[in-house]
Protein backbone atom coordinates (compact mmCIF):
# COMPACT_ATOMS: atom_id res chain seq x y z
CA UNK A 1 0.00 0.00 0.00
CA UNK A 2 1.65 3.49 -1.16
CA UNK A 3 2.55 4.87 2.87
CA UNK A 4 0.07 8.42 2.10
CA UNK A 5 -2.93 6.35 2.52
CA UNK A 6 -4.04 5.64 6.26
CA UNK A 7 -4.85 2.37 6.87
CA UNK A 8 -8.92 2.72 7.68
CA UNK A 9 -10.45 -0.28 9.76
CA UNK A 10 -14.43 0.12 10.34
CA UNK A 11 -17.02 -1.91 12.08
CA UNK A 12 -20.12 -2.24 10.91
CA UNK A 13 -22.30 -3.60 13.52
CA UNK A 14 -25.25 -4.27 12.14
CA UNK A 15 -28.28 -4.91 13.77
CA UNK A 16 -26.47 -5.99 16.72
CA UNK A 17 -26.46 -4.62 20.55
CA UNK A 18 -29.16 -2.66 22.74
CA UNK A 19 -27.69 0.42 24.38
CA UNK A 20 -26.44 -1.54 27.52
CA UNK A 21 -24.59 -4.02 24.90
CA UNK A 22 -23.47 -0.71 23.04
CA UNK A 23 -21.63 1.02 26.11
CA UNK A 24 -20.26 -2.59 27.30
CA UNK A 25 -18.75 -2.89 23.68
CA UNK A 26 -17.66 0.64 23.38
CA UNK A 27 -16.15 0.65 26.43
CA UNK A 28 -13.65 -2.71 26.11
CA UNK A 29 -12.66 -0.80 22.66
CA UNK A 30 -12.00 2.31 24.17
CA UNK A 31 -9.68 -0.03 26.79
CA UNK A 32 -7.95 -2.46 23.77
CA UNK A 33 -7.76 -0.83 20.78
CA UNK A 34 -4.27 0.92 20.30
CA UNK A 35 -4.50 4.68 20.52
CA UNK A 36 -1.49 5.63 18.38
CA UNK A 37 -0.75 2.54 15.42
CA UNK A 38 -1.44 5.10 12.59
CA UNK A 39 -4.50 3.22 12.08
CA UNK A 40 -7.73 4.99 11.84
CA UNK A 41 -10.50 3.32 13.53
CA UNK A 42 -14.30 3.68 13.03
CA UNK A 43 -17.21 1.84 15.08
CA UNK A 44 -20.58 2.09 13.31
CA UNK A 45 -23.61 0.97 15.57
CA UNK A 46 -27.36 0.83 15.16
CA UNK A 47 -29.01 4.53 15.18
CA UNK A 48 -30.59 4.01 18.41
CA UNK A 49 -26.51 2.99 20.02
CA UNK A 50 -25.20 5.88 18.34
CA UNK A 51 -25.27 8.62 20.88
CA UNK A 52 -23.93 6.11 23.81
CA UNK A 53 -21.27 5.04 21.77
CA UNK A 54 -20.42 8.28 21.09
CA UNK A 55 -20.22 9.59 24.61
CA UNK A 56 -18.11 5.93 25.42
CA UNK A 57 -15.50 6.32 22.70
CA UNK A 58 -15.11 10.63 23.95
CA UNK A 59 -11.48 11.32 24.11
CA UNK A 60 -10.73 7.94 22.51
CA UNK A 61 -8.67 7.45 19.25
CA UNK A 62 -12.01 5.67 18.02
CA UNK A 63 -14.25 7.29 15.69
CA UNK A 64 -18.23 6.56 14.95
CA UNK A 65 -20.08 6.13 12.20
CA UNK A 66 -24.00 5.32 11.26
CA UNK A 67 -25.00 2.60 9.23
CA UNK A 68 -28.06 5.06 7.52
CA UNK A 69 -29.01 8.32 6.82
CA UNK A 70 -31.69 9.59 4.84
CA UNK A 71 -31.29 12.67 2.18
CA UNK A 72 -33.51 15.35 3.30
CA UNK A 73 -32.58 17.21 5.82
CA UNK A 74 -35.92 17.51 8.29
CA UNK A 75 -39.82 16.73 8.26
CA UNK A 76 -42.29 13.79 7.87
CA UNK A 77 -39.97 11.32 7.12
CA UNK A 78 -41.26 8.76 9.82
CA UNK A 79 -38.19 6.43 10.96
CA UNK A 80 -35.51 8.05 9.10
CA UNK A 81 -31.91 9.94 10.43
CA UNK A 82 -30.66 13.17 9.05
CA UNK A 83 -27.56 14.27 8.58
CA UNK A 84 -27.76 17.09 10.57
CA UNK A 85 -29.06 14.44 14.12
CA UNK A 86 -25.61 12.45 12.87
CA UNK A 87 -23.61 15.35 13.05
CA UNK A 88 -25.15 16.07 16.46
CA UNK A 89 -23.83 12.73 17.91
CA UNK A 90 -20.35 13.30 16.24
CA UNK A 91 -20.31 10.74 13.56
CA UNK A 92 -17.72 11.17 11.08
CA UNK A 93 -18.67 8.56 8.89
CA UNK A 94 -21.80 7.03 7.06
CA UNK A 95 -21.90 3.85 5.47
CA UNK A 96 -24.26 3.91 2.75
CA UNK A 97 -25.31 0.95 -0.13
CA UNK A 98 -24.16 -1.88 2.10
CA UNK A 99 -25.68 -5.00 -0.25
CA UNK A 100 -27.94 -5.44 2.61
CA UNK A 101 -29.95 -2.38 2.38
CA UNK A 102 -30.13 -3.16 -1.57
CA UNK A 103 -31.26 -6.32 -1.38
CA UNK A 104 -33.78 -6.17 1.65
CA UNK A 105 -34.77 -2.58 1.63
CA UNK A 106 -34.44 -2.13 -2.22
CA UNK A 107 -32.40 0.55 -2.13
CA UNK A 108 -30.85 2.02 -5.41
CA UNK A 109 -28.22 3.73 -6.99
CA UNK A 110 -30.09 6.86 -7.08
CA UNK A 111 -30.63 6.56 -3.36
CA UNK A 112 -26.98 6.32 -2.55
CA UNK A 113 -26.07 9.25 -5.26
CA UNK A 114 -28.26 11.38 -2.98
CA UNK A 115 -27.18 9.88 0.60
CA UNK A 116 -23.83 10.89 -0.83
CA UNK A 117 -24.08 14.12 -1.59
CA UNK A 118 -26.14 15.04 1.22
CA UNK A 119 -23.60 13.07 3.74
CA UNK A 120 -20.89 14.94 1.45
CA UNK A 121 -22.52 18.30 2.66
CA UNK A 122 -23.24 18.05 5.71
CA UNK A 123 -18.87 17.19 6.55
CA UNK A 124 -19.56 13.16 6.89
CA UNK A 125 -17.60 11.02 5.17
CA UNK A 126 -19.29 8.06 3.14
CA UNK A 127 -18.40 4.41 3.35
CA UNK A 128 -19.53 3.98 -0.07
CA UNK A 129 -20.00 -0.20 -0.40
CA UNK A 130 -20.66 -1.62 -3.79
CA UNK A 131 -20.02 -5.95 -4.54
CA UNK A 132 -21.54 -8.31 -6.65
CA UNK A 133 -23.41 -11.04 -6.22
CA UNK A 134 -22.16 -15.10 -6.95
CA UNK A 135 -24.09 -15.28 -9.97
CA UNK A 136 -22.47 -12.15 -11.52
CA UNK A 137 -18.84 -13.18 -10.01
CA UNK A 138 -19.52 -16.36 -12.13
CA UNK A 139 -20.83 -15.01 -15.59
CA UNK A 140 -17.32 -13.04 -14.94
CA UNK A 141 -19.36 -10.20 -15.01
CA UNK A 142 -17.40 -8.59 -11.43
CA UNK A 143 -15.94 -5.94 -12.57
CA UNK A 144 -18.26 -4.67 -14.91
CA UNK A 145 -20.35 -4.83 -12.34
CA UNK A 146 -19.02 -2.85 -9.74
CA UNK A 147 -17.25 0.21 -11.38
CA UNK A 148 -20.99 0.69 -13.10
CA UNK A 149 -22.03 0.76 -9.33
CA UNK A 150 -19.73 3.39 -8.36
CA UNK A 151 -20.47 5.32 -11.73
CA UNK A 152 -24.41 5.31 -10.93
CA UNK A 153 -23.58 6.19 -7.07
CA UNK A 154 -21.29 8.68 -7.30
CA UNK A 155 -22.69 10.69 -10.43
CA UNK A 156 -22.25 14.25 -10.02
CA UNK A 157 -20.78 13.74 -6.72
CA UNK A 158 -18.33 16.17 -5.96
CA UNK A 159 -15.41 16.47 -3.41
CA UNK A 160 -12.34 18.45 -3.09
CA UNK A 161 -10.24 16.42 -0.92
CA UNK A 162 -9.64 12.65 -0.84
CA UNK A 163 -10.70 12.15 2.96
CA UNK A 164 -14.09 12.93 1.55
CA UNK A 165 -15.00 9.92 0.80
CA UNK A 166 -14.15 6.12 1.18
CA UNK A 167 -14.89 2.83 -0.89
CA UNK A 168 -15.97 -0.78 0.43
CA UNK A 169 -15.51 -3.37 -1.85
CA UNK A 170 -18.06 -5.96 -0.26
CA UNK A 171 -18.62 -8.95 -2.36
CA UNK A 172 -22.26 -10.56 -1.62
CA UNK A 173 -21.10 -14.29 -1.51
CA UNK A 174 -18.33 -13.31 1.05
CA UNK A 175 -20.26 -11.38 3.35
CA UNK A 176 -21.37 -13.39 6.65
CA UNK A 177 -21.12 -16.90 5.06
CA UNK A 178 -17.45 -17.49 6.45
CA UNK A 179 -16.35 -17.40 2.44
CA UNK A 180 -13.38 -15.21 1.61
CA UNK A 181 -12.52 -13.79 -1.69
CA UNK A 182 -8.61 -14.26 -1.76
CA UNK A 183 -6.35 -11.05 -1.58
CA UNK A 184 -6.24 -11.51 -5.14
CA UNK A 185 -9.72 -11.46 -6.00
CA UNK A 186 -9.64 -8.27 -3.85
CA UNK A 187 -7.08 -6.34 -5.67
CA UNK A 188 -8.66 -7.13 -8.72
CA UNK A 189 -11.61 -5.24 -8.25
CA UNK A 190 -10.11 -2.48 -5.68
CA UNK A 191 -7.74 -1.20 -8.55
CA UNK A 192 -10.52 -1.56 -11.18
CA UNK A 193 -12.17 0.47 -8.28
CA UNK A 194 -9.68 2.82 -7.98
CA UNK A 195 -8.99 3.48 -11.62
CA UNK A 196 -12.87 4.48 -12.00
CA UNK A 197 -12.52 6.52 -9.30
CA UNK A 198 -8.74 8.13 -11.23
CA UNK A 199 -11.67 8.46 -14.09
CA UNK A 200 -14.26 10.79 -11.90
CA UNK A 201 -11.77 12.04 -9.73
CA UNK A 202 -8.72 12.53 -11.01
CA UNK A 203 -5.77 10.65 -10.45
CA UNK A 204 -4.03 12.82 -7.29
CA UNK A 205 -7.82 12.87 -5.44
CA UNK A 206 -8.14 9.26 -6.22
CA UNK A 207 -4.52 8.07 -5.50
CA UNK A 208 -5.19 9.57 -1.34
CA UNK A 209 -9.14 7.53 -1.63
CA UNK A 210 -9.53 4.74 0.80
CA UNK A 211 -10.43 1.48 -0.46
CA UNK A 212 -11.74 -1.10 2.11
CA UNK A 213 -12.15 -4.75 1.53
CA UNK A 214 -15.48 -6.50 3.88
CA UNK A 215 -16.38 -9.85 3.62
CA UNK A 216 -15.91 -12.25 6.61
CA UNK A 217 -12.80 -10.40 7.16
CA UNK A 218 -11.20 -11.23 10.42
CA UNK A 219 -7.56 -11.21 12.52
CA UNK A 220 -6.78 -14.58 10.59
CA UNK A 221 -6.88 -13.29 7.06
CA UNK A 222 -6.77 -9.36 7.33
CA UNK A 223 -2.72 -8.96 6.99
CA UNK A 224 -2.99 -10.84 3.11
CA UNK A 225 -5.76 -8.07 2.41
CA UNK A 226 -3.53 -5.33 3.58
CA UNK A 227 -0.59 -6.29 1.63
CA UNK A 228 -2.60 -5.57 -1.57
CA UNK A 229 -1.64 -2.42 -3.10
CA UNK A 230 -5.40 -1.05 -3.76
CA UNK A 231 -6.78 -2.55 0.11
CA UNK A 232 -6.55 0.44 2.35
CA UNK A 233 -8.45 -1.28 5.32
CA UNK A 234 -11.55 -3.33 5.95
CA UNK A 235 -15.09 -2.97 6.43
CA UNK A 236 -15.89 -5.79 9.23
CA UNK A 237 -19.08 -7.22 10.12
CA UNK A 238 -19.06 -10.36 12.66
CA UNK A 239 -15.58 -9.73 14.15
CA UNK A 240 -16.45 -6.35 14.77
CA UNK A 241 -18.69 -7.48 17.52
CA UNK A 242 -15.54 -9.33 19.82
CA UNK A 243 -13.51 -6.39 20.97
CA UNK A 244 -10.32 -8.68 21.02
CA UNK A 245 -10.96 -9.98 17.58
CA UNK A 246 -11.24 -6.18 16.43
CA UNK A 247 -8.23 -4.69 18.18
CA UNK A 248 -6.60 -7.63 16.70
CA UNK A 249 -7.30 -6.77 13.53
CA UNK A 250 -6.34 -2.82 14.46
CA UNK A 251 -3.43 -4.17 15.45
CA UNK A 252 -2.28 -6.02 12.68
CA UNK A 253 -3.55 -3.32 10.36
CA UNK A 254 -1.10 -1.17 12.17
CA UNK A 255 2.11 -3.36 11.38
P1 LIG B 1 -18.89 -9.78 7.67
O1 LIG B 1 -19.70 -8.48 7.20
O2 LIG B 1 -17.54 -9.31 8.12
O3 LIG B 1 -19.72 -10.35 8.80
O4 LIG B 1 -18.82 -10.71 6.51
C1 LIG B 1 -19.06 -7.42 6.50
C2 LIG B 1 -20.07 -6.38 6.11
O5 LIG B 1 -21.17 -6.73 5.64
O6 LIG B 1 -19.82 -5.16 6.25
Amino acid sequence: MPSNRTRLIAGNWKMNNDVPAAKELASALVEKVSADNGVEVVVCPPTIDLACTSHKIEGSAIKLGAQNVYWEASGAYTGETSCAMLKSVDAAYCIIGHSERRDYFHETDADENKKARALIAAGITPIFCCGESLETREAGEHVAFVTAQIRAGLDGVEIDSADQLVIAYEPIWAIGTGKTATAADAQEVCGAIRATLAEIYGEELAGGIRVLYGGSAKPENIAGFLAEEDVDGALVGGASLKADDFAAMVEKAGE
